[in-house]
């Protein structure tokens, strides 16, 4: 950890799997400074074919496309010895209900199949991640897993990105990382063997789960933009250019935005050249978790044909 008092990050795993182009390791500098990280190549072209799918209505793909997605999800929870009381019932079942309403228009439910606990230090601020989702991930590539930690931080190795912006001092802040999480990996097929995929999923700060201590992040949104990711959404800041050459986040209703939005501004317009305001709402931008409120009309098509292109039936 470079800069261990400065803000907590979200980041954004790009490629975790070793046989991937391989990513830089987590740099953790301050907001403003860290360059970018941009997805791997293989996403890229991945994303770059679904999107030319969407603008093909009659494709083969296209009325799996309308049905309804229904994604297994595990909770678990890892707590360290000291927080072992951090996560109450009442805070999951209020994360998972906020999760559940973020995704209706995508027409995504999510199916809770349970939680798992556990006490583990090393685990809770994600020393072994890998050691830690040999044991605990469940369910098959199309399953989604999400580990709670009560004192996440990245570990090495994981490509990362800035993050969310920096928290006032105040706050009781014991960790650095609000979450981060794994995009589709479209080298992963119906036989992959689970060690393909077995770093899967989201991890999560505990404390941002609706109820936690974490002012200004508190209201669960951060598992709701970490999971966007999952559903294989970029950042709606992605690229940080205001150029009409860089293809952003590759979704079209989400206005050209050159740098991630910090708390809740009244408005924001970071590419004033550009049509539209930036997206302060959106649940891919970086937000305060009192900002945010929905993904755009484009967002929620996305994440459906990245499932049937990515996920389903893996
Ligand atoms: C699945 O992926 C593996 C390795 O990534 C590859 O060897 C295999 O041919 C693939 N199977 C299919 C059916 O595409």
């Amino acid at each position: 950890m470079v800069c261990h008092s400065l803000a907590p990050f979200v980041v954004l795993v790009a490629a975790l799997f070793l046989r991937q182009v391989q990513c830089s390791p987590v740099v953790f500098e301050k907001r403003g400074i860290c360059a970018a990280e941009d997805p791997d190549t293989t996403f890229l072209s991945a994303i770059e074919h679904v999107k030319t799918d969407e603008t093909q209505p009659t494709d083969a793909g296209s009325e799996a496309r309308k049905g309804p997605i229904e994604i297994e999800t595990w909770f678990h929870i890892i707590t360290s010895s000291a927080e072992r009381d951090q996560v109450s019932d009442d805070m999951i079942a209020s994360q998972f209900s906020i999760l559940q309403y973020a995704y209706e228009n995508a027409a995504i439910r999510y199916r809770l199949r349970g939680v798992t606990r556990h006490v583990n230090d090393a685990w809770a601020r994600n020393a072994d991640d890998l050691g830690m989702k040999a044991a605990l991930r469940k369910g098959t590539y199309q399953t989604l897993n999400v580990y709670f930690q009560t004192d996440l931080q990245a570990s090495p190795g994981q490509a990362g990105r800035e993050g969310r912006p920096e928290i006032p001092r105040t706050n009781d802040l014991s960790s650095s990382v609000l979450g981060f999480c794994t995009l589709p990996d479209p080298s992963v097929n119906a036989s992959s063997p689970r060690a393909d995929y077995i770093k899967d999923g989201c991890n999560v700060l505990a404390n941002t789960m609706p109820g936690g201590s974490l002012d200004l992040y508190n209201r669960g949104g951060t598992a709701i933009h970490e999971i966007g990711h999952w559903n294989g959404l970029l950042h709606t800041f992605q690229g940080e250019s205001c150029s009409a050459d860089n293809p952003g986040d590759y979704i079209a209703d989400t206005p050209q935005q050159s740098s991630p939005t910090d708390g809740c501004p009244a408005r924001r317009d970071s590419c004033p050249h550009s049509p539209g305001l930036d997206p302060i709402h959106d649940f891919m931008d970086y937000s305060s978790d009192v900002c945010y409120e929905s993904f755009t009309p484009g967002q929620n098509e996305r994440m459906r044909n990245m499932w049937v292109s990515m996920r389903a039936g893996k």
